[in-house]
């Protein structure tokens, strides 16, 4: 592939994530057609939308047709969103000559699918993470509870939709979550086995790096908005707003954690045998004891993914390219010297039980400030052309500013011109470094 041809593009996912993927990619002079499988309803202004391929297109057993169809429509980057099909290994599953495929092969996405494999390579490494034990007996991990005097934390060991995970204050609720876990089998298979740790304090940060299976790019520090209230107050969801830069990683400490987290996973990788390539994302604690890893992702987090985007500067097709051809240290990257705060929109309801189908208005008036981008999530077209909601996480409201108050206010100012029925959003994204 010249650098001078088409960039033919197949976006997996149908997330916010994807939509400001997409929207970077196309600023590329090289970006060609730009497919999103299945997509939502804003990414339909961008490219082409495959929501009703006959075969599911996150999903690795679906590989051969995947790659049927980027054969036939010269896809030669495929760029996969969520951690179900890297998990899965659609990445190894894809490859051919003359396309390339953002992402970590099955091996290095063992990170993020088994945390039991991703804690015992941080203590082979040195990595500074919670103390933890396994246990796949339930009669052991009660015992070891019951006889534990500091709160815990129970995670599923395996993939859990973000949901595996219980932040226990008291014994009795450990004892519960390990029953819901290993007892009830709330989360299938995924948590037959439990990590018990110790719950950390302080303030969490989501940092996230490209890596080309031997460079890492660290992306500039973004911090994430999981529970569901203000002031982080409710069940945890998948993210209710992200805001980047955060002044709670500086240059002194960002070269820390490159140093003792980033460098040596993909170090102890490579040696094991893996190149990994694509996004490494370490959620970490800041402990009064320095930064400790909570877990690793290997992809791009929604929402942390939008406000990167906002900001980055360079061509995001030459990026990943790179990325997958070892290549990194060629790339132009930098940053927008202003501060994002994304602010998510969910369904009354949500991470609970949610109705979908309502009718979104006041878009276009949000976007009518230049610092405001609104990327989809659960959206949808109807036949009718009438944009409604069809998710949890329906919109994620970007907004630039000069620092982040400013940004917060632009944010806030612009969910208040989007409605539709049961619509909420938190209003302080940023209130911990504010
Ligand atoms: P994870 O999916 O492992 O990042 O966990 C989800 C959330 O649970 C994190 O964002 C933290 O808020 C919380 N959490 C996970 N592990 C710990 C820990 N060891 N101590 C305190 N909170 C934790
Ligand atoms: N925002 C957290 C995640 O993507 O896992």
């Amino acid at each position: 592939m010249s650098k001078k041809s088409k960039v033919h593009i197949l976006i997996l996912g149908s997330g916010g994530r994807e939509h400001a993927l997409g929207f970077k990619l196309k600023q590329s002079k090289r970006c060609g057609k730009l497919y999103f499988a299945p997509g939502n309803g804003g990414t339909a202004a961008l490219g082409t939308n495959l929501p009703d391929l006959p075969f599911d297109p996150v999903n690795t057993k679906h590989a051969d047709a995947i790659d049927y169809f980027c054969r036939h429509n010269n896809i030669s980057l495929v760029v996969i969103g969520p951690e179900d099909p890297l998990c899965g290994g659609l990445v190894d599953r894809l490859a051919a000559p003359d396309r390339h495929v953002f992402g970590p092969v099955q091996t290095g996405a063992r990170l993020e699918a088994d945390k039991v494999f991703s804690k015992q390579l941080m203590r082979a490494t040195s990595v500074p993470t919670a103390d933890s034990k396994t246990f796949t007996d339930y009669e052991a991990a009660v015992n070891y509870v019951e006889n534990r005097e500091t709160p815990v934390v129970v995670k599923a060991a395996g993939l859990a939709k973000g949901k595996g995970v219980i932040v226990c204050s008291t014994n009795e609720q450990a004892l519960d979550a390990l029953k819901l876990c290993m007892v009830d089998l709330a989360f299938g298979e995924a948590g037959q086995t439990v990590i018990v740790e110790e719950r950390l304090g302080g303030q969490e940060v989501s940092i996230l790096a490209l890596v080309d299976g031997r460079n890492i790019f660290v992306l500039d520090p973004t911090q994430d908005h999981k529970p569901v209230g203000e002031e982080d107050t409710g069940p945890n969801t998948g993210g209710m707003g992200a805001y980047c830069p955060t002044p709670l990683v500086d240059d002194a400490l960002m070269t820390t954690i490159e140093r003792e987290v980033l460098v040596p996973i993909v170090d102890a990788m490579r040696r094991d045998g893996t190149e990994f390539k694509g996004v490494l994302y370490a959620g970490l604690m800041l402990t009064a004891g320095g930064p400790k890893v909570l877990e690793f992702n290997t992809r791009f987090g929604d929402p942390e993914c939008q406000p990167l985007m906002m900001r980055l500067k360079g061509d995001l097709i030459d990026i990943m390219i790179a990325t997958c051809q070892g290549t990194l240290g060629e790339v132009n990257l930098s940053w927008i010297p202003r501060c994002c705060c994304c602010v998510v929109m969910a369904s009354g309801g949500y991470p609970g039980k949610y109705e979908t189908g309502k009718p979104i208005t006041g878009i276009e008036d949000a976007e009518a400030d230049p610092d405001v981008k609104v990327f989809h999530a659960g959206t949808k077209l109807t036949n009718g052309g009438t944009l409604v909601t069809a998710g949890g996480r329906v919109l994620s409201i970007c907004a630039m500013g000069d620092d982040l108050k400013q940004a917060q206010q632009k944010a806030n100012a612009a969910c208040e011109k989007i409605h539709f029925d049961g619509a909420f959003y938190r209003t302080d994204i940023g209130f911990r470094v504010m």
